[in-house]
């Protein structure tokens, strides 16, 4: 395929009125990233006759793109070329909110500015804001409209102005893109009903059961509970659609290229609105195969990487946030591996360390996450985790069976375990979650819940157990002392940095009753948020303590996503260790998961080139080791040697 010729028709056409500067800057782009294009959509499209149509199509779209993205951008784009690692350095810090229950409505985050600011964000998260289908929505993931805004928030130019405001601030706005599925109420699915065929075939649809029976032989039940199967039938066509999560969220079919390039528009339409990440929701989803899960494709991971590489041609800016809760072999992919390493995703969730977090909380012990994080290879270097303990959705339990076997666990046991503790049913937990979509097939059991509530201040507040409250303080300082430390982006969860508790008021409106996932998506309480500052109070000793870390965190370069994660044996049970190495510094984390005093021992700390006077960049003070280095219940340290 003649790149030259394609770019003539891009500058005679879209590109016709820019400057000469901008034309050859789109040249320059298209030429550096074509071999990274043509990869991927070879993989996915090569074997179809009309695949350079479709090429040249996309072509076309990019430039179309390209000439409309507004200036502020083109110079955030240069900027971000020139400073490749800005969000992988120590002093970004992310926050995710529900524009609503957090601000009221779009033109309201103007006023929550200063708030995030205090908290050094630097990337504000806002949940699904898109219009959604009316009455049940997924919280959002169910987009009927993906070109305008959910009016209850504001409309598009609210959503432009607002990415503006924020960037003049210092702080980069992440949407969601639901690149999986549409609402059924979506103008494809519509079409579709109505019996369009070009639009039928953007969805997966079957006569009869024959090939659904087959694909569910392999494939999960996502929401077991509430929307058992896969496959959905509608009587108006006669057909049963692939429906992987409720039945009003249709599965795109990405075998045609119709799809891809909807969704490629639709990104560069969105990153042109000022969003400068995009979190690509349920991306493992992407490409069936029969006699697999359906999840984890390779042809998913060429979808990531042509997005990818088509989209750096008009927003090099531009980052992409994968969503993919998958198992810890499936996960590091999509940051990208082997040809495609640094040309994937450049975030992706850390699902294991935040499940670890929670396990090694329950059991007071860090033997199967050492040997679990352990496992996780390297990623690319322009990549970078995201690092969360709590965000909208339930947690399941991604532990493998060899994992567990390798520490002398049944993963199975442990899974239940785990499920028993969080939902309060194992003697004296201290957590208070609930169960979310038992499956009794597998016996599959996730949990809802929030932060503090799983952590236990619900519990110790509720029966003025003060020793339980400050142990719960405890775990939720330690579990983001390690999402600060463990390297990648932090992302705080709105609320937990004042410690809301669980959330009952979901089940008094019908739309939402039936998913308890609520139950953790609280309205922000700006009454208790007043007494942040207060020393003394619960929510001043929560929000203060995360506020240090943050502060800290930000002068510690060598915390720099790039440097290397090491977990390391510090051979005691309860005490996690993990060494951050990079030219920037050498760091060993330590934290105590248990509620008694912990010791790890001087030979041990020497053998792991922590000898001598150290430094712990937490409390700011020496330390000197006479003997065993001790830690407080929940302590944890960020040491480096003096
Ligand atoms: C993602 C979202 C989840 C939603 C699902 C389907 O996993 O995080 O909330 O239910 O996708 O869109």
């Amino acid at each position: 395929m003649d790149v030259n010729g394609l770019l003539q028709t891009a500058l005679e056409g879209p590109l016709r009125h820019m400057e000469p500067l901008e034309q050859d800057l789109f040249k320059i782009r298209i030429q550096q990233h074509w071999a990274d294009i043509l990869r991927p959509f070879q993989g996915l499209y090569g074997h179809r006759d009309d695949f350079e149509d479709w090429l040249s199509h996309l072509v076309i779209l990019v430039a179309k793109a390209y000439a409309k993205r507004p200036s502020y951008l083109r110079f955030h784009d240069i900027a971000s070329t020139e400073k490749p690692d800005w969000f992988q350095q120590s002093s970004m810090l992310g926050y995710v909110c529900y524009t609503d229950r957090f601000a009221g409505n779009l033109n309201g985050v103007h006023d929550k500015i200063p708030y995030l600011k205090e908290l050094g964000v630097g990337y504000l998260h806002l949940m699904p804001l898109l219009q959604p289908r009316e009455g049940q929505n997924d919280g959002g993931y169910a987009v009927k409209s993906y070109r305008e805004v959910n009016p209850k928030l504001g409309n598009m130019e609210d959503l432009a102005d607002l990415a503006e405001t924020l960037h003049q601030n210092g702080i980069h706005l992440c949407i969601d893109l639901v690149c999986n599925h549409t609402a059924k109420d979506h103008e494809w699915a519509q079409n579709a009903l109505a019996g369009d065929k070009a639009y039928q075939a953007y969805f997966h649809m079957f006569p009869d059961r024959t090939m659904p029976d087959q694909y569910e032989e392999t494939v999960r039940e996502i929401f077991p509970d509430f929307a058992p199967g896969n496959f959905t039938h509608y009587p108006e066509i006669d057909k049963w659609v692939w429906t992987t999560f409720n039945e009003f969220q249709w599965d795109l079919n990405y075998t045609n290229p119709a799809v891809f390039a909807e969704m490629l528009d639709t990104m560069l339409f969105l990153a042109n609105q000022g969003a400068t990440i995009l979190r690509l929701d349920a991306v493992a989803f992407m490409w069936k195969r029969l006699g697999t899960n359906c999840e984890n494709q390779p042809e998913a991971h060429l979808i990531l990487q042509a997005f990818r590489a088509f989209s750096k041609v008009v927003a090099p800016g531009l980052l992409l946030k994968a969503e993919a809760i998958v198992s810890p072999p499936d996960l590091v992919p999509y940051l990208g591996v082997g040809e495609a390493a640094n040309k994937s995703c450049q975030i992706a969730y850390h699902n294991v360390l935040m499940v670890m977090l929670w396990s090694s909380l329950a059991e007071r012990k860090v033997v199967l996450m050492t040997h679990a994080l352990q496992q996780i290879p390297d990623i690319s270097s322009n990549a970078s985790w995201l690092t969360y303990i709590r965000c909208h959705d339930d947690i399941g339990w991604a532990i493998t069976e060899e994992d567990a076997a390798a520490v002398g666990l049944n993963g199975f046991a442990h899974r239940s375990f785990l499920s028993d503790f969080y939902s309060g049913r194992f003697p004296d937990t201290f957590a208070r979650g609930s169960t979310f979509q038992f499956n009794p097939k597998t016996n599959d059991r996730r949990i809802n819940g929030s932060l503090a509530s799983l952590a236990g201040l619900e519990k110790g507040m509720l029966s003025e157990d003060w020793g339980g409250v400050e142990f719960a303080i405890g775990r939720i300082l330690l579990m983001h002392s390690l999402i600060f430390s463990f390297g990648g982006v932090p992302v705080l969860y709105m609320g937990d940095e004042i410690g809301l508790l669980n959330d009952e008021s979901y089940l008094d409106d019908p739309d939402l009753a039936n998913d308890s996932r609520w139950l953790h998506r609280p309205e922000m309480d700006w009454k208790l948020a007043e007494s942040r500052h207060d020393w003394k109070s619960v929510t001043g000793r929560i929000y203060q303590g995360i506020s240090h870390l943050a502060k800290i965190r930000q002068s510690v370069t060598a915390l720099h996503a790039q440097s290397a994660t090491y977990p390391v044996w510090t051979h005691n049970d309860a005490v996690f260790g993990v060494i951050r190495q990079s030219a920037r510094g050498r760091l060993l984390i330590l934290g105590n998961f248990s509620e008694h005093p912990q010791f790890v021992s001087r030979g041990r700390l020497e053998a792991l080139g922590f000898g001598g006077l150290l430094n712990d960049h937490l409390t700011g003070e020496p330390v000197e080791l006479f003997g065993d280095l001790g830690l407080r219940p929940y302590q944890s340290m960020w040491l480096e040697r003096a």
